[in-house]
């Protein structure tokens, strides 16, 4: 019997209206649009307001889009898994939230934290779920709301991250398309560079720590920018070598947008053109788990059938890797 391949078939994303913008950040803290662009690549991010508005808007918003663009029913669902760092609640989980908000009730659904890798793992678990035979329409949707745990008097952080989701449905097929390898690591000694202190069972919320500012992303950014720029470059090559893959044989490299410069040394190390990376960084800064769907769903329709794509991520835990989709339908 043919082995059953997982393939994404289906994208939509969504981002919230407000829009902040450099120039409004130089009103809020002491910095310049020339040091974020030149810095980061970053000029502007959307931004979720309202009173308890949270990470579950958005990805509501993705996957009611994907379910109608798709014309899937949410009854057909069978799997939802949610990658964020931003959930509603410590629990229950965002992604039954989600569910519950978009009629899907055949599902069971969870969330993985993975940070900015969080999507990767989320496409990894699902198509391992598909490829046993076991589930046949599984939505992995990325979504956070960074500006909940952004401190807006921190320079060196706010300028960075945005608010997204994006979602994408996976399903079975026959032919050799979809997910064909994955490269995935973490290492837990990164933690002390990329963390939110407070908040979790090792240090609940107290006054202390709201006093303290611990609720907040707290980052080492040059520490995290050194291991981003090699593990990132170093896991996409890997996956290339393993896969026999040259630049020539390589359509997209999908990365995940933290940074324009990381962004850049990954496509170098793989021997790519500018053209054949998707970056939108610009627009909507670090949306940790939704950058990579905020792509793919920008670049639909310059995706072609058999096209071989790269996706890599790098993000707090450590957590990163690499995914090798053969992208599995034309332009619709
Ligand atoms: O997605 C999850 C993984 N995260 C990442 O991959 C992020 C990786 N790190 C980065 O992208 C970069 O490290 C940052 C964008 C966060 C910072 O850029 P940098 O080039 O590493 O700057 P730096 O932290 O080394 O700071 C350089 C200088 C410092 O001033 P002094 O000490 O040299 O006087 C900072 O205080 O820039 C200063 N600075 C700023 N100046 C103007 C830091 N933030 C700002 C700012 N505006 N917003």
């Amino acid at each position: 019997m043919a082995k059953i391949h997982a393939a994404v078939t289906g994208i939509h994303a969504w981002v919230p209206e407000y829009i902040l913008t450099n120039k409004e950040l130089e009103k809020m803290v002491d910095t310049t649009d020339e040091w974020i662009t030149s810095r980061t690549g970053i000029k502007e991010r959307h931004i979720l307001r309202g009173v308890e508005q949270g990470t579950s808007v958005l990805g509501t918003q993705a996957v009611n889009g994907l379910l109608e663009k798709t014309g899937t029913k949410p009854e057909e669902i069978d799997m939802l898994i949610c990658a964020t760092v931003t959930p509603d609640m410590q629990f229950p989980a965002t992604a039954n939230i989600i569910s519950h908000n978009c009629g899907i009730k055949n599902a069971f659904s969870f969330d993985m934290n993975a940070a900015c890798s969080g999507l990767l793992y989320a496409i990894v678990t699902a198509s391992k779920y598909i490829e046993s035979g076991t589930h046949k329409k599984v939505i992995v949707v990325g979504a956070d709301k960074m500006s909940s745990i952004v401190d807006y008097t921190d320079r060196s952080t706010c300028i960075i991250f945005g608010d997204g989701a994006g979602a994408l449905l996976m399903e079975p097929v026959q032919d050799e398309l979809g997910v064909m390898d994955a490269i995935m690591y973490s290492d837990g000694s990164g933690m002390p560079h990329l963390h939110q202190k407070a908040g979790g069972s090792s240090k609940p919320a107290s006054h202390q720590t709201v006093d303290a500012r611990e609720h907040f992303i707290y980052q080492e950014g040059q520490a995290v920018f050194k291991f981003a720029v090699t593990k990132m470059a170093d896991v996409a090559v890997e996956i290339m070598k393993k896969n026999q893959l040259s630049s020539e044989d390589v359509a997209w490299l999908v990365p995940h947008q933290a940074n324009l410069r990381i962004i850049e040394a990954t496509a170098k190390r793989m021997g790519l053109e500018r053209e054949k990376v998707m970056i939108n960084i610009e627009r909507y800064g670090n949306t940790t788990s939704s950058t990579i769907p905020l792509c793919l769903w920008e670049w639909e329709k310059q995706l072609r059938k058999g096209d071989n794509v790269i996706l890599a991520a790098f993000g707090g835990g450590f957590t990163w890797g690499a995914v090798y989709l053969k992208w599995a339908y034309d332009p619709k």
